[in-house]
C-alpha cells in the first residue's frame, strides 16, 4: 500500500467519530485533505466545519461544506487532523504545513481530537521531524538564539509566511524527551506565537493507516 493510501485509510476511519449535523474542526495537510474528501462523499452530512487554515477553508468550500468561525461555533465536539510525528503518549509534532497555530487553537477548543496518519509518523521519541515554531517576524533572531540555548538548531523556513503573517523557525536535532516541558519553555519566549508541540493538549485517539491496509487505533 502506498503512503497516500495509508493516509486515506486513516482519514476514512475517522468518519466513525463524526456526528450528523455537527460542526467539526478540520486540520490541514494531505491526510486532512483525504478526510475532507471522505466527508464530502459521506451519507451523513455535517452542519459545517471550522477550518485550521486558509487552504483547508478553500477545500471545504469546494466540497460544499459550510465554514464556521470558531468565535460563533462554540466548543467543538470533534477535531480531526494529521501530524508529522506522534509518540506513544499521543504527544504530537505538527506544523510541517505551517498551520500549527490555528491547528492548536481548534484542537484546544475541541472535546475530542482524532489524529489521522500513516504508520511512518509513529515514533518512540519526538524530534526526528524538525519542530516548527511560529514567530513574529521582528523576534526571529532573538528567538533563534534562545532556541540554540535550549539545544536546538533553528532554521528559518525559506520564503514562507503563515496565514497569520508570521515566519516559521524549524528546529533540527532535538531529541524531545519531555514534550510538555519543552512546549511550555518555547511558548514562553517573547515573540513566539506557538510551537508545533501538541503535548499539553495531545490527541485523544491516533488512527494509523498501515502497510497491510488495516488501521490501528491507539489511545493514550
Ligand atoms: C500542517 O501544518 C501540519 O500540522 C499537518 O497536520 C502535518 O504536517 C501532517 O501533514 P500530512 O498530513 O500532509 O502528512
Amino acid at each position: 500500500m502506498t503512503t497516500d493510501n495509508m493516509k486515506k485509510a486513516a482519514a476514512v476511519a475517522a468518519l466513525e467519530w463524526v456526528e450528523k449535523d455537527s460542526i467539526i474542526g478540520v486540520g490541514t495537510g494531505s491526510t486532512a485533505n483525504h478526510f475532507i474528501d471522505a466527508l464530502a462523499d459521506w451519507h451523513s452530512p455535517v452542519k459545517g466545519a471550522v477550518a485550521s487554515s486558509d487552504a483547508t477553508a478553500a477545500r471545504l468550500k469546494a466540497a460544499d461544506i459550510e465554514i464556521y468561525d470558531l468565535n460563533s461555533s462554540g466548543t467543538l465536539s470533534l477535531y480531526v487532523d494529521g501530524a508529522d510525528e506522534a509518540n506513544p503518549a499521543l504527544h504530537l509534532i505538527k506544523g510541517g504545513g505551517g498551520a500549527l497555530t490555528r491547528e492548536k487553537i481548534v484542537a484546544a477548543a475541541s472535546i475530542n481530537f482524532i489524529c489521522i496518519a500513516d504508520a511512518s509518523k509513529k515514533v518512540d521519541v519526538l524530534g526526528g521531524f524538525p519542530l516548527p515554531v511560529e514567530v513574529i517576524p521582528m523576534a526571529r533572531s532573538y528567538v533563534a538564539r534562545e532556541i540554540v540555548k535550549l539545544g536546538g538548531d533553528p532554521e528559518l523556513r525559506d520564503q514562507f509566511t503563515t496565514d497569520n503573517g508570521n515566519v516559521i523557525l524549524d528546529i533540527h536535532n532535538m531529541k524531545i524527551t519531555d514534550p510538555i516541558q519543552l512546549e511550555s519553555q518555547i511558548n514562553q519566549l517573547a515573540g513566539v506565537v506557538t510551537c508545533g508541540l501538541f503535548a499539553g493538549r495531545p490527541a485523544d485517539v491516533l488512527l494509523l493507516g498501515k502497510e497491510d491496509g488495516t488501521v490501528e487505533r491507539i489511545t493514550a
